[in-house]
């Protein structure tokens, strides 16, 4: 297996497709999926676009209907859920679909939808995603950051460096045999160095910071760093749809 890490799907190769795609968007998309699916969610259905989101939660029964929207870190108006791993709670979402956008996440989603396996990863279902890709053998793996708006984030290279040691650990291979960019070695020193306090470089983060500025947001801080806290892999069964898996 040769890992891959981009930090934006910005910077996904244009051209060609890995066996495999993790999609990573710790602050707090892929964290909030995750909770979701493990709080009994019938899918996520993730969309780019908002116009296409409102017109596939509008063929869908409206009692089994949630509408998540974020921008810029605030929920949207209209949408019952913004991006908060806290909300989704049982009473709210079991047995519902989940009709989702975020500002930077979904975006990353849709750029490797072809992927044949695609999962989504967080601190909190980081060595579940790794045993999932051990278990699969793809060649190639390609992790995906989602950044901010095209640039660089520092939450989601911690994370893509926590699911690369997890891999070693579970794997038994050396780091030079895994690691298929310099990204990814990047990512896994980063991972190195605060893998003790991974709360601190979420709050440490621009968009950790970001969403200070909107508010309290410690809970979700406190949440998103648990590591390995969860077991589900949330992953795409249809283009677009991810399931508890
Ligand atoms: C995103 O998709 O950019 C994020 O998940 C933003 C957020 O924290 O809500």
């Amino acid at each position: 297996m040769r890992l891959f890490f981009f930090h934006t799907p910005e910077r996904v190769p244009a051209n060609g497709m890995a066996d495999a795609a993790v999609v990573i968007d710790v602050l707090r998309a892929t964290t909030t999926m995750a909770w979701a699916l493990q709080n009994g969610a019938e899918a996520i259905q993730a969309f780019a676009d908002l116009g296409a989101l409102d017109a596939a939660a509008k063929a869908w029964p409206a009692d089994r209907c949630l509408r998540a929207g974020e921008r810029g870190g605030a929920r949207l108006d209209g949408f019952q859920l913004g991006n908060s791993p806290l909300a989704v709670t049982e009473e709210l979402v079991g047995g519902k679909r989940i009709f989702m956008s975020t500002t930077n996440g979904t975006r990353s989603l849709d750029r490797v939808r072809s992927a044949p396996l695609l999962v989504t990863a967080a601190l909190v279902n980081r060595s579940a995603v790794a045993e999932r890709l051990l278990g699969a053998k793809p060649a190639t793996v390609w992790v995906v950051g989602s950044g901010w708006e095209g640039d660089y984030s520092l939450e989601d290279s911690l994370a893509a460096g926590a699911v690369v040691a997890a891999l070693l650990e579970q794997g038994g291979r050396g780091l030079q045999q895994l690691v298929g960019n310099d990204e990814a070695a990047a990512a896994h020193a980063l991972w190195q160095h605060w893998q003790h306090d991974p709360e601190q470089a979420l709050r440490l983060a621009s968009h950790g910071q970001r969403l200070e500025r909107l508010g309290n947001h410690d809970p979700d801080f406190v949440c998103c760093a648990a590591v390995d806290s969860l077991a589900v892999v949330p992953l795409q069964t249809e283009p677009g749809v991810l399931r508890a898996s």
